[in-house]
């Protein structure tokens, strides 16, 4: 039997540079998608994969983060009182169980390995997911669980993977791969962001893994990496040859919305996706395009 998989660490304390000015007073992991916040698409993608326990890695001014998730009192009074079912339905979502979510702050942007590390009293002696907001899949099985599922199978760390065009693999953790039966593959080696032509395949990690917890004593090492940070990539690579480790080419399309032109498309995909609103935008999309 394995641990079960029941924490996840979602590491949101990143400045948003990208999106300013939206960011500048607004954590940018509370961009709506449609009409959904990112940050809530990773917690109800966590919780359809059984995690019960989350950590958000903070940082300064974001606080409406941890508001989202409380119970807005007065507006749910107020909507009670106006029999407003549908606005009531709407904030379902947003709800955890008391108790299970906590943050930590990372005071210093050092990197994602540095984030991680910084849940490390969460984590304990369990395995953990992280989940990246900014990486937002549409698919039939929610991504997350489709690598809980893998882990479940194979035990030890597992991370979702896609291939990606050559000459992007300096975006990415990239993957030196081993056995490879299509959808489960062996992982040799990782690399954080190589250029293309130091890059061992063109196999590149998405925001979405499970881990072992030993990750943290190597996180804890503090040893810079690309761009000079504490890389995640770096710690789970010390991982390989002493526990299991797999990529899973999971099943669905992913939306990179740390990127604007990945934001938007986001958009037009989920939009398209629900019933409400599909026609809608397929009739305006025409005038467009
Ligand atoms: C991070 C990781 C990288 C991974 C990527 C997925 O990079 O360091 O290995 O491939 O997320 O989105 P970042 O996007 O923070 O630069």
């Amino acid at each position: 039997m394995r641990k079960p998989l029941r924490k996840a660490v979602l590491p949101v304390a990143g400045l948003g540079t990208r999106f300013l000015p939206a960011t500048k007073a607004m954590a940018k992991e509370m961009l709506p998608v449609v009409d959904k916040p990112l940050i809530q698409y990773a917690i109800e993608e966590a919780r359809a994969a059984g995690i019960e326990q989350f950590c958000m890695v903070t940082g300064r001014g974001k606080t409406a983060l941890v508001e989202h998730f409380d119970i807005a009192f007065e507006l749910e009074a107020t909507l009670r009182q106006r029999n407003r079912t549908d606005a009531l339905e709407a904030l379902k979502g947003s709800q955890v169980e008391p108790g299970s979510m906590l943050t930590v702050r990372q005071q210093v942007p050092l990197g994602l390995g540095h984030a991680i590390w910084c849940a490390r009293a969460f984590i304990g002696d369990d395995p953990f997911a992280i989940l990246l907001p900014d990486d937002l899949v549409l698919s039939e099985t929610p991504c997350l669980k489709q690598l809980a599922d893998a882990y479940n199978e194979t035990g030890g760390n597992v991370v979702a993977v896609v291939e990606v065009p050559r000459e992007h693999t300096n975006r990415y953790g990239i993957l030196k791969t081993g056995k490879d039966d299509g959808r489960l593959v062996e992982v040799q080696g990782l690399v954080e962001k190589p250029a293309p032509a130091d890059a061992p395949s063109n196999l590149s990690i998405i925001g979405r893994y499970v881990l072992m917890p030993e990750v943290i004593g190597h996180l804890a090492k503090m040893e810079r990496g690309a761009g000079n940070e504490v890389q995640l990539t770096d710690g789970m690579a010390k991982l390989i040859g002493n526990q299991p480790f797999h990529g899973l080419r999971y099943e669905g399309i992913r939306f990179d919305c740390g990127d604007k032109a990945g934001f938007l498309e986001a958009q037009i995909a989920f939009a398209l996706a629900r019933p409400d609103l599909a026609d809608a935008v397929r009739a305006f999309l025409h005038k467009y395009v």
